[in-house]
């Protein structure tokens, strides 16, 4: 049982105490085990941080809150399952749980836990559900989809400089050049980190706005992670290294180009519903080198806007179009991925996918509407005629 829970079902534990992607990439798994396992109550065992992704999962009930291999707060769980990691640290901490039944990899030093062998060049999907398949739980590497939480801006382009190690961080100064060429493209350019990302994401917008950015904002820091889901969930694109955010654009449909350093796509690579394209320059390294990788380097800012604007255009055949509804007697109703902005280029709230914009001239809030326009009694000339 958990510490300070008593249980009226049996409880399952499974052990992935690592970041945002290794989250993702283990959805999969946690979702073939609820089927495996209906009666059981389900609970992660990884950092606090990412609680707020868990309903969009679905089949977790309770989170633990561990970082890294253990130790797990769980005794005595029916069953216990390693999708941390090849051992043995992490298949010793779920040994110390004593469950009563481990799904795990072989080990050479814990010859006793029965498993399949880790294989180092899976691709970290699969690698779980074939482990679970290996114990007889079916599992579909395919079920990776999140459904994404409402959000009030929509239509952007999310750019997310950082990386959890150097070695896998594209320089900001290419990052500046890619958010300046976008904006000056009219597509507004969304910032995005952690809290200890928030200088780098503020570095690339000042970069960028010497180089002519006007549309960019950086949100790195002020959004906890359901809220980073929705804001990639709802973007046109989004570019960034290997690393959580990738996955995210994954798992929501989101097309993304993403630039690989010294780890192979076959390996942490995107997939799904969406169109991904993933930029490699095929030299493996240290991922967590504390420089930039080679390989990423020889990545240019030429690639990067061509993969950008290629699915950018592809994304605007997809997108509905914007439509103007002239309301009687009163606002402006617009429907659509637009986006307002200032003479200079500043975009201006509210980022909302339907807005009422003031047509009476009476609002206070202009230019969207207040409802004055009804206490002024606003007459609004005839519509136009259908061809006219
Ligand atoms: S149209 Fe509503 S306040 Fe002007």
């Amino acid at each position: 049982m958990m510490k300070g829970h008593q249980p009226s079902r049996p409880v399952l534990v499974a052990l992935r105490g690592l970041g945002l992607g290794d989250l993702l990439t283990a959805v999969p798994a946690l979702r073939a085990l609820r089927r495996a396992f209906p009666e059981h109550r389900v609970a992660l065992a990884a950092p606090a941080a990412l609680a707020g992704l868990l309903p969009l999962i679905g089949a977790v009930d309770e989170l633990l809150d561990v970082s890294g291999a253990g130790p797990v707060p769980c005794h005595a769980p029916d069953v216990a399952v390693n999708l941390h990691g090849a051992g043995p640290q992490s298949t010793a901490a779920l040994l110390r749980t004593r469950p009563g039944r481990l799904l795990t990899h072989a080990h050479p030093l814990l010859p006793g836990t029965p498993g399949p062998p880790w294989d180092p060049g899976a691709h970290e999907v699969t690698r779980w559900c074939a482990m679970l398949g290996w114990h007889g739980v079916p599992a579909d590497p395919a079920d990776l989809s999140l459904t994404a939480p409402v959000s009030e801006v929509r239509g952007h382009v999310v750019v997310h400089p950082g990386a959890a190690y150097p070695a896998r961080r594209w320089p900001p100064e290419r990052f500046a050049e890619v958010v300046a060429a976008l904006t000056r493209s009219g597509h507004r350019v969304l910032l995005t980190g952690g809290p200890a990302e928030r200088p780098l994401a503020g570095e690339v917008a000042a970069l960028a706005r010497d180089r002519g950015a006007t549309r960019t904002e950086v949100v790195a820091g002020r959004t906890d992670v359901a809220e980073l889901a929705a804001l990639v969930g709802a973007a046109r694109l989004v570019i960034c290294g290997d690393t959580g955010v990738a996955h995210l654009a994954t798992a929501l449909g989101t097309p993304s180009v993403v630039i690989f350093g010294p780890v192979s796509p076959a390996l942490w690579g995107p997939s799904g519903r969406a169109a991904h394209i993933a930029l490699w320059a095929g030299r493996s390294g240290d991922p967590h080198g504390d420089v930039p990788g080679e390989g990423l380097l020889e990545i240019g800012v030429a690639d990067v806007l061509a993969a950008a604007t290629g699915l950018l255009a592809r994304a605007g055949e997809e997108t509905d179009p914007v439509t103007v509804t002239l309301c009687e007697d009163g606002p402006l109703l617009v429907r659509g991925p637009f986006t307002i902005v200032t003479r200079d280029g500043r975009a201006v709230g509210p980022g909302r996918s339907t807005v009422a914009l003031c047509r009476c001239g009476r609002s206070r809030v202009k230019p969207f509407c207040d409802g004055s326009h009804k206490a002024a009694g606003f007459r609004a000339p005839g519509e136009p005629a259908a061809d006219a």
